[in-house]
């Protein structure tokens, strides 16, 4: 971790920092129970656990006052019809928000909040998006064949809340239908007054 101001490049046509402390890589079986096809992910998964997303990460201490910072790349590709994604969670601060700078690629962001209201908002290079305090978002490569590439920035002290998303998955599905990007309802979605 640095201990002095730094800076770092961020190049095309990859996008990879020029340095970083973190390397996180997620794959298909990290994502099983979150697509609804589930069958073809189970026949996907027969063949390769394939490479979903990377994510690059600058160290800084995990505390109100700093910003936690990287380079997250969703690759392109479908389980079934819909599109490969990030895992998606809530900060564990509820009240922590985030923003996003799409570098290269197209894609949505889907989000909710925890009362069930949600949003979907356009990804592509030179779009900001400001994810406000209180709303999960997962990040959805809607492209055929460029990664989704954002740059991101949140609070030290935000965690992170996966288990949410993992039991209940988000209300809505990016898909594909008919060579279109659609958006449908998740259906085991439930609203959240009426989860056990
Ligand atoms: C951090 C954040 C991003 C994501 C990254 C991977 O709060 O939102 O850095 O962590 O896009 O997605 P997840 O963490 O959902 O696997
Ligand atoms: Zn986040």
């Amino acid at each position: 971790m640095k201990d002095v101001p730094y800076t770092f490049q961020l190049e095309p046509p990859d996008f990879i920092p020029s340095t970083y402390d973190n390397h996180i890589q997620r794959r298909l079986s990290a994502m099983r129970g979150q697509y609804a096809d589930e069958a073809a992910l189970a026949q996907m998964l027969e063949q390769e656990d394939t490479l979903l997303y990377d994510v690059y990460e600058l160290r800084r201490p995990e505390i109100a006052g700093e910003i936690l910072h990287g380079i997250s790349i969703v690759h392109p590709g479908k389980v079934g019809d819909e599109y490969f994604m990030t895992k998606g969670h809530f900060h564990s601060v509820l009240e922590t928000a985030e923003i996003y700078y799409c570098l290269k690629g197209q894609g949505v962001m889907v989000m909710e909040t925890p009362e069930g209201e949600w949003a979907v908002e356009a990804l592509y290079p030179g779009r900001v998006l400001y994810v406000l305090p209180r709303w999960a978002h997962r990040s959805v490569n809607t492209g055929c064949e460029e990664d989704l590439v954002t740059f991101f920035a949140y609070p030290g002290n935000a965690g992170h809340d996966y288990g949410t998303i993992e039991t209940h998955g988000f209300r809505k599905l990016v898909v594909e239908r008919d060579g279109q990007m659609a958006i449908v309802d998740n259906p085991r979605w439930q609203p959240p007054s009426s989860r056990a």
